[in-house]
């Protein structure tokens, strides 16, 4: 069986673990049923951490499925620990392969449901699962999803650093807690940023993607990142933003997008040894290809 899943990129902003977008740069899997475990890219007796793995197991333990023993290989598209969501993508296309290896004993809403349980938030592994722009409100255990397509005239460049930057640091870093006047700022903005992208009116990205929950705290931990959003702000982007915990930038445009020469050379000597990658949206989500 392979699986193919997107890249996904979370919070879009102050959707602080709750929005999030697909991307069109996948991870597929390979997952065989074979008489022992064998995943080439993590022998020995480490095989068992494997996201992919665990995540399998996690539904069948659930599903009160005996566990099986798999031969799994990947060909990865998506940067792992770039705030991309390389996990998410492990997660998503570990629940679709045990699912059906299983018979499909989890319906839509209890896969949503353990997919958020396992990665601890929903933002990355609901556009993971659903494709599109998501978002995703848990409430007692249970995810409450939303999602819709993209809107036409959107646009999205990711700037990647060669550094990674693990989400553990980078939550690490985070305040417990938010004031009154940080609440409202990221509330009304989250709110502005669903009403723009469900309207498809785009004309206030720049204010609605502001956010004063986490960015501001993170970027101490991504070096360039001033210059690299002044260079995208400069170019004509509308709004720019943290993807998921970073270090990756996003980079969202409205109007013509500088090519790959402009990049590389706008890009040249800022700290931190940057890519650009313009990024169509994926509309599908995680998907059984055969
Ligand atoms: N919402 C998460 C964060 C995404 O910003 O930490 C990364 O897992």
């Amino acid at each position: 069986m392979r699986i193919r899943v997107p890249a996904t990129s979370a919070n879009l902003g102050p959707g602080f673990d709750s929005m999030g977008m697909a991307l069109a740069l996948y991870n597929t899997l390979t997952v065989e049923e074979s008489d022992v475990l064998r995943i080439p890219a993590l022998p020995g007796s480490r095989m068992e951490e494997h996201l992919v793995y665990r995540s399998m197991c996690a539904l069948w333990e659930l599903a009160g499925v005996v566990p099986k023993t798999i031969t799994l290989t990947q060909e990865d598209e998506i940067p792992m620990t770039r705030g991309l969501g390389s996990s998410a993508a492990c997660i998503a296309g570990g629940l679709l392969a045990a699912n059906a290896m299983a018979g499909y004993p989890l319906d839509r809403a209890a896969l949503l449901d353990l997919a958020a349980a396992l990665e601890g938030h929903p933002d990355n592994v609901l556009p993971a699962l659903l494709g599109g722009i998501t978002v995703g409100v848990m409430e007692a255990g249970h995810v409450h999803a939303l999602r819709m397509d993209p809107p036409k005239g959107l646009r999205c460049v990711a700037m990647i650093p060669a550094g990674e930057l693990s989400t553990a640091k980078s939550r690490g870093v985070l305040p417990p807690q938010v004031s009154r006047k940080d609440a409202v700022y990221n509330l009304s903005r989250a709110a502005l940023l669903a009403g723009c992208l469900a309207t498809g009116d785009l004309s206030q990205l720049a204010v609605a993607t502001g956010d004063a929950m986490h960015q501001p705290y993170r970027t101490a931990l991504i070096p360039g990142w001033r210059e690299v959003e002044d260079c995208a702000r400069q170019a004509g982007a509308a709004a720019v933003t943290i993807s998921g915990a970073g270090p990756t930038m996003m980079t969202w445009w409205t109007g013509p997008v500088p090519g790959a020469v402009v990049w590389s050379r706008r890009l040249e000597g800022i700290a931190g040894d940057w890519q650009a990658l313009p990024l169509d949206f994926d509309t599908i989500g995680a998907v059984i290809l055969e």
